[in-house]
């Protein structure tokens, strides 16, 4: 879906679907140095990771394993609370494997917080964190993002991958909502 298709429930268009993918592009190229004769373990956070991971994933020149956790926060309304419970827990036993986390916000940070941990407790070799975007303003916890596509101001955005009530999340680009369509 093109910004053009829904014009109205959009007001501004963030980042282009092509910006998304050039940025993705560089992220890829340092993660292929990084990670040179090691194997590399993509976990992607659903449901907004999906898009991210999916073009990360086919960018990278290096054969990678995927594998995929569902989380939610407990709390109310669109607020984190930091404590979070596993839908759905990974296939992978993560010892001795680098494990790249793939998100598509980090928003309070919480939920990273949270799943660092979590993954860290599990022997990994490595955990590091690629996020395609990031709201600095929105803050409430310090996360070191080794690979960041872009921070972006602390408005309501959906598309590729972001939703608002399940719905936006096939939108090609990053866009901000407008307040018609959750006010
Ligand atoms: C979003 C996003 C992160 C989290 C970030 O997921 O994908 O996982 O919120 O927020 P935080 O930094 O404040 O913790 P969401 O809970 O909206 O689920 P979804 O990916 O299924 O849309």
């Amino acid at each position: 879906m093109e910004p053009r298709d829904i014009d109205g429930d959009l007001t501004e268009i963030l980042i282009e679907e092509e910006q998304i993918h050039g940025r993705l592009a560089e992220l890829c190229r340092r993660i292929e140095a990084d990670y040179a004769g090691k194997d590399l373990l993509l976990v992607g956070v659903l449901k907004g990771a999906v898009m991210v991971m999916a073009d990360l994933a086919r960018e990278l020149k290096h054969p990678i394993a995927m594998d995929w956790m569902a989380v939610s926060s407990y709390g109310s309304g669109t607020q984190s609370s930091g404590v979070v419970r596993i839908l759905k827990d990974l296939d992978t036993d993560l010892h001795g494997r680098n494990v790249l986390i793939v998100e598509d916000i980090i928003d309070s940070g919480l939920t990273l917080s949270w799943l660092i941990a979590n993954l860290k407790s599990r022997q990994p070799e490595s955990v590091e964190i690629c996020a395609l975007l990031r709201k600095p303003d929105a803050a409430r916890v310090d996360i070191d993002v080794k690979y960041l596509g872009f921070d972006i101001p602390n408005q309501f955005v959906v598309g590729y991958g972001l939703d608002y009530a399940e719905k936006y999340r096939n939108l090609r680009s990053v866009a901000v909502l407008a307040p018609h369509i959750y006010s």
